[in-house]
């Protein structure tokens, strides 16, 4: 999704900065990249590309003066949202005059009005965003000011036009008259406010990640909240007009390490890195030794009166919160559902005190996620964050939570971060097992099975070639279906999905009963699927299934507790005790995604039309 990077002002290789800064923001997918650069001396550049950042560098490269220097600027990669993936829908974005210029994440939900009103008033535009109508105001108002003398010209400029604009943004604005003046403001969407405390320069960025080696503090902007860099490198945050005070956190260095390594994708990197993330969920939170969770890692649980659950997320994440509440169901004896965050407020709905909601999300920066998140909120809902980016949007909206340490996610399919949440949502229910005093074996056996989890996904990775071989043949059928019984319909719903996003063939999870209801006429050669069984009571049930797929020339592959006799492709994962089951099940499924991906020649650490971080809705 869109990034923002901007710099101001000591440096005189604004241009590198910015574009370094765009490099970081890579991962979160887009279509174009721009950035608009000033100096003291009153000039200013833009350059543009369609494409990839190194199109950008490119272009820079080609344009510039080779004597010229810049010291503050602004970065953006865009992922349409208005407007086709055009070099003059491009940000960063201009007033009239050329001298005002802006980049913005978000949409602005009443642009069409706004533009007709400045199109009345002769305006024009060369583009179709909303964020050219944001600027074309911004400027108009700006310039009043500046033929005044006001030298608050940009911020009162700024502050003219925000109340007229409706639905989410964040902004980051220069002026080609005010060197080194920057104003950044949050709406809705993410902005990171930075610091380098050695030189005073001062950063802004959608994403902390950006900033890491740039600036040692930042400061998550709230919503209201806006910034303003002044040309002698001083900063002040206003909210509503006032002046306030933010707190500033330093920037880990954890954030820098997104190299690949010795591995071909990040993707790849990432599916190897579970065995080690497994650890991090539990350190501090669970005591193997005596299988017991350490109620302090629990605490702001403790006395909070529930009775139910409700997990809310957007697809991967949303495929966790399903396992959540087949674990709350199994474990904690408690009534547990999973709504998706984008359909949440598309019916009636009656916020209940009795509900714990828990919200489940890697970036913890999902509009579609935010919206119903800030709804229960303010009807006095409790809610639980489950959350990997330390300090996002959701991480901060929610009144408890628990991390899911998995580290920096860079492909843009969700592979560790799946699992470390599958991890968090199987601890969450055991945590009310214990609390509601429900099974206590059932409770000591499934953290037997956990302790056992880093091994067992070792083993699956171990098999990582054998997986690839039948994710060749996979990859020659135009769709698959992922099929299942009872608990695994997260897992296949899941592995369904890791499959379509970066192999871009179809894949449909589906579960096994259902498909002489219909979708067995769908069954050929050409259509094969995916089976999954664990070593439980539905394991015969599902092998006659096979059959029924097989009597109609289906090929399938089973991924399973112990062998299936029947399957054409059968991937074995007999150290996958009980629980531990779904897990490397999940791994299986991503590693087949993976290779059938490989095979097709797909881009798969930024499969096309997708983004990290979905930050509109
Ligand atoms: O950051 P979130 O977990 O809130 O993101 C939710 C979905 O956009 C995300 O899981 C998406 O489905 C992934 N690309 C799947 O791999």
């Amino acid at each position: 999704m869109c990034g923002i990077f901007a710099y101001s002002w000591r440096r005189k290789d604004a241009d590198s900065i910015l574009l370094h800064g765009l490099e970081r923001l890579e991962y979160r997918g887009y279509d174009s990249a721009g950035i608009t650069v000033g100096n003291d001396a009153h000039v200013v550049e833009t350059f543009k590309a369609v494409g990839k950042v190194s199109a950008l560098v490119k272009e820079v490269s080609k344009k510039r003066p080779s004597d010229a220097f810049y010291q503050f600027g602004i970065a953006h990669t865009r992922w349409a949202t208005h407007g086709g993936v055009t070099v003059e829908n491009t940000h960063p974005h201009s007033d009239v005059e050329n001298r005002l210029f802006l980049v913005h994440n978000g949409i602005v939900e009443n642009h069409s009005d706004l533009a007709e009103r400045l199109s009345s008033a002769g305006v024009s535009f060369y583009g179709q965003t909303d964020s050219e109508v944001v600027a074309k105001l911004i400027g108009k108002e700006t310039a009043a000011r500046l033929r005044t003398g006001s030298p608050d010209s940009l911020l009162e400029g700024v502050e003219a036009v925000l109340p007229r604009l409706e639905g989410a943004y964040a902004l980051v604005i220069m002026h080609a008259d005010l060197p080194g003046e920057l104003i950044g403001v949050k709406y809705g969407s993410p902005l990171v406010f930075g610091r380098d405390t050695k030189t005073g320069d001062s950063f802004f960025a959608s994403d902390v990640q950006a900033l890491a080696g740039y600036a040692d503090q930042v400061t998550f902007l709230d919503d209201g909240d806006l910034v303003r860099i002044k040309p002698d490198g001083t900063y002040e945050i206003r909210s509503e007009g006032f002046l306030v005070s933010r707190p500033f956190e330093r920037v880990e260095t954890e954030h820098l390490k997104t190299e690949k390594g010795n591995f071909e994708h990040f993707m790849l990197k990432e599916i190897f890195e579970q065995p080690k993330i497994m650890k991090a969920v539990f350190q501090g939170r669970v005591d193997f030794e005596h299988l017991a969770l350490n109620a302090a890692a629990f605490q702001d649980l403790r006395d909070i009166d529930i009775e139910r659950v409700k997990f809310i997320a957007c697809w991967t994440s949303y495929h966790a919160g399903w396992a959540g509440a087949y674990a709350f169901r199994e474990y904690a004896g408690m009534s547990a559902t999973v709504e998706i965050a984008s359909e949440f407020l598309n019916s009636p709905v009656r916020v209940d005190p009795k509900i714990l909601y828990v919200f489940v999300s890697q970036s913890g920066e999902t509009a579609d996620a935010i919206e119903p998140l800030k709804f229960i909120k303010e009807h006095g809902g409790k809610t639980f964050g489950i959350v990997n980016v330390v300090g996002s949007s959701i991480s901060r909206l929610t009144d408890f939570g628990l991390f899911t340490r998995a580290g920096t996610e860079v492909g843009v399919a969700s592979t560790k971060a799946f699992t470390a949440q599958l991890a968090v949502v199987t601890l969450l229910a055991l945590f009310y097992a214990i609390k509601r005093g429900e099974d206590f074996r059932k409770y000591r056996s499934a953290l037997n099975d956990l302790a056992k989890l880093p091994e067992v996904l070792q083993s699956v990775l171990s098999s990582s070639g054998e997986i690839a071989e039948v994710a060749k043949e996979l990859a020659k059928r135009p769709h698959l279906f992922f099929l299942w019984r009872g608990s695994m319909l997260p897992i296949a719903a899941e592995a369904a999905l890791k499959f379509k996003e970066i192999t871009y063939l179809h894949a449909q999870s589906m579960p096994l009963g259902e498909l002489k209801h219909g979708t067995l006429a769908l069954i050929e050669e050409s259509c094969p699927s995916v089976v999954f069984l664990p070593d439980d009571a539905l394991f015969a049930q599902n092998q006659s299934s096979i059959s029924e797929i097989q009597a109609r020339w289906g090929k399938v592959l089973a991924i399973s507790a112990k062998p299936v006799q029947n399957a054409d492709w059968n991937l074995v994962l007999p150290s996958a005790p009980g629980l531990t089951f779904a897990f490397a099940a999940t791994v299986a499924g991503q590693l087949l995604a993976y290779h059938a991906a490989l095979e097709l020649g797909r881009e798969i650490d930024r499969p096309r039309n997708l983004a990290k971080s979905v930050t509109v809705k």
